[in-house]
């Protein structure tokens, strides 16, 4: 049977005291000049969805001027209270992605997801969820694996250390025909863009091999890969909301 899975690694990653040191993703920046080109009206609002320990909305508050509210939500409690004490001035809750009736009581101007919607199975939900809080003019901007191949794929993996172990979710890789099949028939205005994201530096292997590290390939000097054998190609799908459903 196809076994359920659970994200075991987060805690140990986002509340590692050694964090704060660390410099703002490479995705971070791709998501952030984007948003800027989007030329997003005066006091905009922001949604990070997946927000961990707010690091992405911290970014966002020092580069992102325009905006006056910011709101973050995670399943975690232990994230979302560590993002409290770290990001001043910014609304977190504990909340779910799938969580549709906390998306239809609110409204914002753009809509964040980075590495977090390859945890679901189906992408429908998240996509509908997402749209459903957009304002007219809206931008939503997701950052994960994607597959430009014709073909979704669904990971579980598990520590082979203990047969016992969980199987894990996280290495979900969806198609862009999938994004955009979903995008097309969801009843909205809608515009989108892909933007390929390459790792400009080498990240070297790590204690846990789930975290991805990069090798040189003859298409890439650092192409990502895991401890699942998987290349891990990201892409940021930036989707613009030009009309509401009637
Ligand atoms: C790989 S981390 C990405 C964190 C952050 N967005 C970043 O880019 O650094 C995935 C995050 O998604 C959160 N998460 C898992 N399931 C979720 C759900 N159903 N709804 C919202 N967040 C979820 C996890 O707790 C974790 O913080």
């Amino acid at each position: 049977m196809f076994p359920d899975g659970k994200r075991i690694a987060d805690e140990a990653v986002y509340l590692d005291k050694n964090r704060s040191s660390l410099e703002p993703k490479e995705a971070f920046k791709l998501l952030g000049n984007l948003i800027r080109k989007a030329q997003h009206t005066k006091s905009a609002s922001l949604l990070d969805v997946g927000c961990a320990t707010g690091e992405l909305l911290l970014y966002f508050k020092n580069n992102l001027p325009g905006f006056n509210y910011f709101e973050g939500i995670d399943v975690l409690n232990t994230l979302i209270n560590q993002a409290r004490k770290q990001v001043p001035d910014v609304e977190f809750r504990i909340g779910s992605a799938l969580d549709t009736k906390y998306f239809l009581q609110r409204r914002f101007d753009v809509v964040v997801c980075c590495g977090t919607v390859q945890i679901f199975d189906d992408l429908r939900l998240p996509l509908e969820n997402f749209l459903s809080c957009a304002r007219k003019n809206a931008s939503i901007l997701i950052c994960s694996p994607f597959n430009e191949e014709p073909i979704d794929v669904i990971t579980r993996y598990r520590r082979s250390e203990s047969a016992a172990s969980d199987w894990e979710l996280g290495w979900n890789i969806f198609s862009c025909k999938t994004v955009d099949y979903i995008l097309e028939q969801s009843g909205y205005n809608l515009s989108w863009s892909w933007h390929p994201f390459d790792m400009p530096f080498a990240i070297p292997k790590r204690n846990d091999p789930m975290r991805t590290w990069t090798i040189k390939t003859e298409e890439k000097p650092f192409q990502t890969i895991n401890g699942a054998s998987q290349l891990i190609n990201m892409k940021v799908v930036h989707i613009r909301v030009n009309g509401l459903p009637e």
